[in-house]
């Protein structure tokens, strides 16, 4: 790997826990205003200072992210569909490498749809952006996205669209938890990252959720709606980064959210 790729990733994944907390704020490209999304600049504001990366596409960081901010960015390149069709898997790449760099992005993240009616699409996509990644010096993550069939996250599935997103280059490949979890991690020969999903029940589930994708071989969370959809999104940043970096068991997260809710009180 060259040095500029890989200092890329090291701006995102810490090289002292080789873990990473992202804050996924890109759900509008296909949802539209997502609850507690709606004014994304005032949604990430608070939340900025407290990931390690930021994955978002170019219409939300040019208007709702400061250029000061040293966050570094995940730049979602793919889309062209939106909830109003059946088929979500019928995006292409619609941003370019060149406007990658001059966003001066940390990474770059695309949708597969592992069998979905676009499949081969999304993956010749992916095979074509690693390509023009690797002349850059620019890392790719891959998305394996379910559109709305989410009863496809099962283990047998993530194993075969992590793997296939690594065989066609991809750095670095965002998935699902799911039961099973350390086959899919075994089977994929780079670093995972798993997203949240909707909002689960209690801000302890998703923890749940972190704390068995780490202890099962996860290098991070690129969450997003258990985030920012909870009553407490910076004390949940918190105890997630208690989780991903520290190793914390589940109970001492809650302490750790416990303890930034009070001080958020108390300020
Ligand atoms: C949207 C995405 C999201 O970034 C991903 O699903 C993570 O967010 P969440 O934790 O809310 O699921 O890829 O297409």
């Amino acid at each position: 790997m060259d040095w500029g790729l890989q200092n890329r990733v090291a701006r995102m994944i810490s090289p002292r826990s080789h873990n990473t907390v992202m804050l996924a704020v890109d759900h509008g490209y296909f949802m539209g205003p997502t609850r507690r999304l709606e004014n994304a600049r005032a949604t990430i504001a608070p939340l900025l200072d407290h990931a390690d990366a930021l994955a978002l596409t170019r219409g939300v960081l040019r208007t709702s992210v400061p250029p000061e901010a040293r966050v570094p960015i995940v730049l979602r390149v793919s889309g062209g569909a939106t909830v109003l069709k059946e088929d979500l898997s019928n995006e292409a790449t619609t941003v370019s490498m060149r406007e990658a760099v001059r966003l001066n992005v940390s990474a770059v993240a695309l949708s597969v749809f592992v069998g979905a009616p676009h499949e081969h699409e999304s993956l010749v996509n992916l095979g074509r952006l690693v390509d023009e990644g690797e002349e850059v010096g620019m890392p790719v993550m891959a998305i394996t996205a379910v559109g709305k069939e989410l009863e496809k996250r099962d283990q047998r599935y993530l194993a075969l669209a992590c793997r296939v997103s690594a065989e066609l280059g991809a750095h670095l490949v965002k998935t699902y938890y799911c039961d099973g979890f350390d086959k899919v991690v075994e089977g994929c020969p780079v670093p995972i990252v798993v997203a949240g999903g909707p909002k689960l029940d209690s801000d302890r589930a998703a923890l749940e959720l972190a704390h068995g994708a780490i202890a099962q071989g996860a290098h991070g969370v690129d969450m997003g709606r258990n985030i920012w959809q909870s009553e407490h999104p910076v004390p949940m940043l918190e105890a997630l980064r208690a989780i991903v970096h520290e190793r914390a068991t589940v109970g001492e997260a809650l302490d750790v959210l416990n303890e930034a809710k009070a001080a958020e009180k108390a300020r």
